[in-house]
């Protein structure tokens, strides 16, 4: 048995990426297009030193006391509320995930959904490919303004404002965010970017998106009582977790046409998608893909193999989230 340090790659993953980690470790690769069971995680991880994750696999507590020698978690992702990190930090276990080389990306991303949401582009698609297109009409499919109107964003980190930027800059908008801090005035000014209060957010905004982190604060930050204060024409955009979104309200709001449309990328529960969200048509639904350019995955995918190298080889993690775990071991 060779002496190199034990790791695990939980999902299917760049083959570049396997072999630049089968250089220092001894790489179990599960192979299946799914996390498993958390007891199927449990086992493969035993005696591994680390594991690359996707931020679909659960690094808990009772994980953690199974996987005594599990010393770094690495997630392929900028989220990793699949992490309970106060628990990671008490058992000495780091954490790392990949922060900014997915921003612009996925503000990208964030921009086209919401531009399909407005304009509702994946409705008059489904219309057209059901044969029931018969003629130009001066209101088919008309949809809500985009440029110069104003532009929402709850969550203000590097992705939110790449998205603000594109909206000031590139459409006009008026930006408009709310955040748990205040960005600096230089920030603010490059992202012609307003702080309000998130009622102030909810009522004046005519597209908000979404871009915060999934905590136990953010649960349901946008239920009935907040899409209620939305002006009636608005569209809502969530790039960012599921479970800030309350998704049966969402639905309802939708059928009743409560707000215009909304556009989902992620999910309570995903993959599973809640069932009245299959039926009402004023919604964009996507799989998770904000991220999904192949460059932008293997660079995610790179820093998440760098940061277990870094830090099993060379005792330095690349982008560590809880640093202080160090100091339990
Ligand atoms: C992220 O990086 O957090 C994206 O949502 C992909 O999981």
């Amino acid at each position: 048995m060779s002496d190199k340090p034990r790791i695990l790659v939980a999902r299917p993953t760049f083959p570049e990426v396997i072999e630049r980690l089968a250089a220092h470790f001894e790489v179990e690769h599960n192979q299946a297009d799914e996390s498993g069971s958390p007891e199927q995680l449990r086992s493969r991880l035993q005696g591994k030193s680390g594991v690359f994750t996707t931020g679909a696999e659960r690094i808990d507590a009772a994980l953690l006391a199974a996987c005594p020698q599990l010393r770094i978690c690495a997630n392929m992702a900028v989220g990793f509320n699949n992490f309970d990190l106060p628990a990671m930090t008490a058992a000495g276990v780091l954490g790392t995930n990949a922060p900014d080389v997915l921003t612009e990306t996925t503000a990208d991303f964030g921009f086209a959904l919401l531009m399909a949401t407005a304009r509702r582009v994946t409705e008059s698609e489904h219309y057209l490919r059901a044969g029931k297109w018969q003629n130009w009409s001066y209101d088919l499919f008309a949809g809500q303004e985009v440029h110069g109107t104003t532009l929402g964003i709850l969550g203000m980190g590097r992705i939110g404002q790449g998205i603000a930027r594109r909206g000031a800059h590139g459409f006009g908008m008026q930006v408009i965010y709310h955040n748990r801090s205040r960005l600096s005035p230089e920030l603010e000014a490059s992202c012609k970017a307003r702080y309000v209060t998130k009622d102030e957010l909810l009522q004046g905004a005519d597209h908000l998106v979404l871009v915060l982190p999934y905590t136990a604060e953010s649960h349901h930050a946008i239920g009935a009582a907040e899409i209620a204060r939305m002006k009636p024409g608005a569209t809502l955009v969530n790039i960012a977790r599921g479970g800030i979104v309350d998704d049966a309200a969402l639905a309802l709001a939708l059928r009743e046409r409560r707000i215009a449309a909304a556009g989902l990328d992620v999910f309570e529960g995903e993959p599973r998608v809640h069932p009245d969200l299959l039926t009402v048509p004023n919604v964009v639904l996507t799989p998770h893909i904000a991220s999904a350019t192949l460059p932008t995955r293997l660079a995610m995918a790179t820093l998440a193999a760098d940061n277990l190298i870094g830090f099993l080889v060379h005792g330095k993690a690349v982008t560590p989230l809880n640093p202080q775990a160090l100091e339990k071991r």
